[in-house]
């Protein structure tokens, strides 16, 4: 008769963690390495990391993998650029291969990005139950991807697990079923608050003659904001009109590099730069004066760093950085950058909180959960 393997011999329950553009790295390098410390402690819990090729260059992609500790890839399914029908598809088709090669128990997903919605629909139409960190959030807005990629993948997520009141709010008057819903903070600021000691000035630092308090840091790359060239010049006129005189350090996203390369002039000051790496960008933003930005994720940084920030926006997924952090959202007209930017120089600008669970111990709850919901698999 053939021995009986001993219990600890069977493999614990797979989770695929999914990443596919910038703004996943940082989301998932806490989760990653809260599930390590758990199976140090002896859980059974594995997960299989999985990246799309969403973004694949260094900048967007590897440098931040690499500052940030995160192991390389289990797999990556290389789906690279293409319009948003293109990326879904080929994400769809490769994720569902993998799972039909070597099924996970379970996929999670982070963010708002096309790959968690791709991997989200391909993991539900096979049963793999769904996770989804930063979960319920809403902007409203349905001419953003974004907010389609959110609302398609909560409408078939098993877990929740989400950074606000606002979003449990959300998802519960969506239908979702409050046993399902676990509010358990923020992992971008896990993965800030973790690496706060490391930020470093980029290579560029001294050479523009930056100082503490005497630049401001742009990013814009919303479509809305940043594909149409006319639009665009108005805006960045108006930013170098609004910044009386300082240095405006702008890491150029691919997406606005093309429209920025089509531009007749741009203002003098505005210092353009490739996208930084995740421990530069940030001591950029630490020492700004202020941030322009039309990020989600940033006003998100800033409301921790305590750094004014303008979003040239009409709405926010995020309220929690308007109402309790230093962001202000100001629309996309142009002219309201200088009476805004006119409150911070005159020393008018909120000072914010941080909200409730922005405490860096984020993807040790994610982890933790994981591990009593896969336990009986
Ligand atoms: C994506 C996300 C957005 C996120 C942003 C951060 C979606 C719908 N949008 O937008 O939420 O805030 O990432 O960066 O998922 N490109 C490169 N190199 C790369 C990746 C992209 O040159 O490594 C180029 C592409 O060819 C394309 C452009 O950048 O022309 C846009 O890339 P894409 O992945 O379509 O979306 P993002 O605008 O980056």
């Amino acid at each position: 008769m053939m021995p009986s393997l001993p219990p600890f011999a069977a493999p614990g329950p797979l989770v695929d963690v999914i990443a596919g553009a910038r703004p996943n790295f940082m989301k998932i390098a806490p989760i990653l390495r809260a599930i390590g410390q758990r199976q140090a402690a002896g859980s059974r819990l594995r997960y299989r990391l999985v990246h799309t090729g969403q973004h694949y260059d260094a900048r967007m992609s590897g440098d931040f993998f690499q500052q940030l500790n995160i192991p390389e890839p289990d797999v990556n399914l290389e789906v690279g650029s293409g319009t948003q029908a293109e990326q879904t598809a080929a994400i769809m088709t490769r994720y569902e291969k993998l799972l039909l090669d070597a099924r996970s128990q379970a996929c999670l997903v982070v963010g708002d990005v096309t790959s968690t919605m791709a991997c989200a629909i391909a993991a539900q139409k096979l049963g793999v139950p769904v996770a989804h960190v930063e979960a319920g959030i809403r902007s409203g807005d349905w001419s953003m991807p974004e907010e389609i990629n959110r609302l398609v993948t909560d409408s078939i997520t098993n877990w929740f697990f989400t950074t606000s009141e606002v979003a449990n709010r959300n998802l519960l008057a969506s239908g979702a079923r409050p046993q399902s819903i676990f509010f358990v903070g923020n992992t971008m600021i896990d993965t800030l608050l973790s690496n706060l000691e490391r930020l470093r000035p980029p290579d560029f630092w001294a050479g523009a003659g930056l100082q503490p308090g005497g630049y401001f840091v742009m990013t814009l790359h919303r479509p809305a904001n940043v594909d149409d060239g006319e639009g665009f010049a108005r805006l960045i006129d108006a930013v170098g009109r609004a910044v009386r005189g300082l240095p405006v350090v702008f890491p150029v996203h691919p997406r606005t590099a093309k429209t920025l390369a089509a531009l007749p002039q741009r203002p003098a000051g505005l210092l353009t730069v490739d996208p930084q790496p995740y421990l530069e960008f940030n001591y950029l933003v630490r020492h700004a004066k202020g941030v322009i930005t039309d990020s989600g994720g940033v006003t998100e940084e800033t409301t921790v760093l305590g750094v004014p920030c303008v979003t040239l926006r009409n709405t926010t997924e995020r309220p929690e950085t308007v109402t309790i952090g230093t962001n202000e959202l100001i629309g996309t007209d142009p002219s309201a950058l200088e009476p805004a930017l006119g409150r911070l120089f005159e020393g008018q600008w909120k000072k914010g909180a941080i909200p409730p669970l922005w405490d860096g111990r984020t993807g040790e709850r994610i982890a933790e959960e994981l591990d009593r919901l896969l336990a009986a698999t």
